[in-house]
């Protein structure tokens, strides 16, 4: 099993370092377009394997997509991250011509894998991904829901001071500050609603700082967060390479579920060896529907700005 990562940055470093950690492949290719950079970071993340106690190769990579032939899993977290004050969508005038030639790069070497985006604006780069390979729509997946609910669940335990693993809560819709969709009526304390433990004003408190989890981060650090979204990312390869077929909320593409078409955003999936095995339907009610469709028309004029920067 060979897998790949794509920007070797602190989102996409964390993302092998932990995929490293869990073994779920015998190599992964750490790709960087900054001399010396990606071989750094997997040197760095070699020294640790004695101490950690695993065997996966990990080596790195500047700009030399033969290196990554043969990879059936590769993650694609290359562009500029936010700064503070800058919403994720600021970011698609540089980061979709990145992606794009990334993406090509990748099929060149490895017409066989399935690609996992990573890079902002998530659901407009997935969707970007999606229409220049070509892609079948099972091969093409965004990670931004699983962090989200997992930014989700961390609120959530604190509210409730429980264990975050003892929780259950999806987060759907766009990964954006304003577009993502915390679904409360389906997070759970092992089965028992949260929202039957908690009084609304904390309920709307939990979704509130749950939507602006990755702004807050990007506020104290001065860039965006990279240990979740890396494992967040970890995690998605995971049910891929193990065939785990774990339900989490992705970045996929729609043909008519939750009511939406050509588009990319995110909703609950089956994930296995095959990338998207299965769209979960919620059955969301009327008002969870309305704010999913609001959340697709915002994706949706995201995703004209690549017609209108002549990127598709
Ligand atoms: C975040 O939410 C990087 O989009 C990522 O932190």
């Amino acid at each position: 099993m060979k897998i790949t990562v794509v920007g070797a940055g602190n989102v996409g470093a964390t993302c092998a370092n932990v995929m490293a950690q869990k073994e779920l492949a015998s190599e992964i290719v750490l790709l960087d377009i900054k001399e010396g950079f990606a071989e750094g970071k997997a040197l760095d993340i070699m020294q640790t394997a004695t101490l950690l106690g695993f065997d996966t190769r990990v080596t790195g990579v500047t700009a030399d997509y033969s290196k990554t032939a043969g990879s059936e899993v590769v993650v694609v977290t290359s562009g500029i991250p936010r700064k503070p004050g800058m919403t994720r969508e600021d970011l698609i005038g540089i980061n979709a011509g990145i992606v794009k030639d990334v993406a090509q790069n990748i099929l060149k070497y490895s017409p066989n894998a399935i690609i996992v985006v990573i890079s902002n604006p998530m659901d407009t780069m997935t969707y970007l991904t999606l229409k220049i390979t070509g892609l079948p729509k099972n091969r093409v997946i965004g990670m931004g829901g699983i962090l989200d609910s997992s930014r989700f669940k961390c609120y959530l335990s604190q509210a409730l001071n429980v264990p975050a693993t003892d929780l259950q809560g999806t987060v759907i819709g766009g990964h954006g500050d304003t577009t993502m969709i915390p679904l409360a009526r389906f997070a759970t304390y092992n089965g028992i609603p949260v929202d039957s433990l908690l009084d609304g004003e904390t309920v709307k408190k939990v979704i509130a700082d749950t939507m602006v989890g990755g702004a807050t981060l990007t506020g104290l650090l001065g860039t965006s967060a990279w240990y979740a979204p890396g494992a967040a990312g970890a995690a998605l390869v995971e049910s891929i390479v193990r065939d785990e077929k774990k339900v989490f909320p992705c970045c996929v593409s729609l043909d008519g579920e939750y009511g939406q078409s050509d588009i990319c955003i995110g909703v609950p999936v089956v994930i296995g060896k095959d990338g998207i095995e299965k769209i979960v339907d919620y059955k969301l009610n009327t008002e969870e529907q309305a704010a999913f469709d609001k959340s697709a028309d915002a994706v949706r004029n995201m995703n004209g700005v690549l017609k209108e920067l002549n990127i598709l």
